[in-house]
């Protein structure tokens, strides 16, 4: 996943970086740190103030970048490819990245869907985009509801949960595992080494090498005995992909899809939990969760900031000069909260789809990735609404705490209560005999 030639061997060219061209960067911003885990959207507004929509900042190690926040500006740089591209060996500062820089995994550059450019791009992404496609909606709504009630119906008994460990990030690897072919055998070792190697541990390289094992026997496989499952439809497709290309982009749908859609299960359920206006529905209809999985995505986006596309050649945006090879850091969730589309930022988003929460453009979440992921989310929180209409928080909705993470917003846990039921198969225990 890392494996990133010096842009030097790559050919790219290697300019002078950020802060050496523009002074600006005296003043940058970190990009971490304790602020951005619990009100973010304080520090993208601070940020948007103080530095306007494209602003200097530090990323870990104090590794200049540009921030862009505004709305405006995350859209040109994703619309315009040619100026703002994607292949990581772009950047002018790889000489100042340390061997164990923890964003290493975001930038490594590999042959994946991720880094690839203009035509080898379109080959990939429209494979990727055909192979998602055949998969019915229907059947997989049907199945994610199934696995939904059999993760539901581990913790029903117990009357308590918590809906990020036992519910939300468990749910979209078991879907994907099922849209793959998978063997049931290798779909729990493949959820726990995906979720080891997001982690950016010690023992993170050694899990991504497991899942890329697996990828591999997968792939085989389903050449020797084609399924009706996306590897087998991306090996038969006309873009003619080679078998290791495959294997790097199942990894990358996997990664994908597994932690921003968990997030934006566990993060639409909080919204659900602690806002009169869905508690008051929810008793009602269940057509709010479509409003609040959409408002999710405007107000607290799972893929808060995004790393990024990198200059192809000296130019200006917003006000700022930016040299060939700078690293640009898509603010999504601050695009989402830019006054210029958002006047008034707390205002219910109603069926307004123009976030950014998805990012924009050729490198974007592809087609039909958001519908794959709405379809997996939409069927998760209402299958725990239908069968625990009285869940609630467990703890108060402030002392909830946010993942430390600048890029990815996401609870660490979800503890919830309700009223204990059980499957029409289990038994309920047996009331304490009294005790007189
Ligand atoms: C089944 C679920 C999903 C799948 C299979 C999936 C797949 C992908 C893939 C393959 C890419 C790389 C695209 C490229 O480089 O050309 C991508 C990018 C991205 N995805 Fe998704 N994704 C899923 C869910 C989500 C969700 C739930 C979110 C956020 C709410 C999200 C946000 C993004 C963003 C922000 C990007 C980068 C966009 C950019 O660079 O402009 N994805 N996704």
């Amino acid at each position: 996943m890392t494996d990133a030639p010096h842009p030097a061997d790559a050919g790219w060219p290697t300019t002078t970086t950020a802060a050496e061209v523009d002074p600006t960067h005296a003043e940058a911003v970190p990009l971490y740190g304790p602020r951005f885990q619990q009100d973010p959207a304080a520090l993208y507004g601070e940020i948007r103030r103080l530095h306007g929509p494209v602003a200097p900042i530090l990323l870990d190690g104090g590794i200049p970048a540009w921030f862009v926040s505004g709305y405006r500006e995350v859209h040109q740089v994703t619309s315009d490819s040619q100026l703002f591209a994607r292949d990581t060996r772009r950047w002018n500062a790889w000489d100042r990245v340390p061997a164990d820089w923890p964003l290493l995994p975001f930038v490594g550059y590999n042959t994946s869907i991720m880094f690839t450019e203009g035509a080898e791009h379109q080959r990939r992404a429209g494979a990727i985009g055909d192979a998602l496609a055949a998969v019915d909606q229907f059947e997989l709504r049907s199945h994610c509801e199934r696995i939904a009630d059999r993760l539901i119906d581990a913790f029903a008994g117990s009357g308590k949960a918590d809906l990020m460990a036992d519910y939300a990030l468990k749910i979209p690897l078991l879907v994907v595992a099922k849209m793959y072919g998978m063997p049931e055998a290798d779909t729990p070792d493949l959820v726990r080494d995906i979720a080891i190697s997001l982690d950016n541990g010690s023992d993170a390289m050694a899990a991504h090498l497991r899942v890329a094992a697996t990828m591999r026997r997968l792939v085989a496989g389903k050449r020797a005995r084609p399924g009706p499952d996306v590897p087998s439809r991306l090996l038969d497709h006309p873009a003619g992909l080679a078998e290791d290309d495959i294997v790097l982009d199942l990894i990358v749908v996997t990664a994908a899809a597994q932690q921003p859609t968990a997030n934006w299960i566990g993060n639409t359920i909080r919204l659900m939990l602690t806002d009169a206006r869905f508690a008051l529905t929810l008793s009602g209809g269940r057509g709010s969760v479509g409003q609040a999985l959409n408002e999710v995505l405007w107000q607290d986006t799972p893929t808060q900031n995004f790393l990024g596309r990198f200059a192809v050649r000296d130019t200006q945006l917003g006000g700022r000069r930016i040299r060939a090879g700078d690293l640009m850091v898509l603010g999504l969730a601050a695009a989402n909260a830019d006054p210029h589309v958002r006047p008034d930022a707390y205002s219910g988003a109603g069926g307004n789809h123009a976030h950014m929460s998805f990012g924009h453009g050729e490198h974007g979440c592809p087609y039909p990735a958001p519908e794959v992921a709405e379809v997996i989310a939409k069927a998760t929180v209402e299958v725990l609404l239908d069968r625990l209409p009285d869940v609630s928080l467990a703890v108060p909705a402030e002392s909830l705490v946010w993942r430390p993470s600048v890029w990815m917003r996401g609870l660490a846990a979800l503890p919830v209560e309700f009223t204990p039921t059980y499957a029409p198969n289990q038994v309920a225990p047996m009331p304490a005999p009294a005790p007189w």
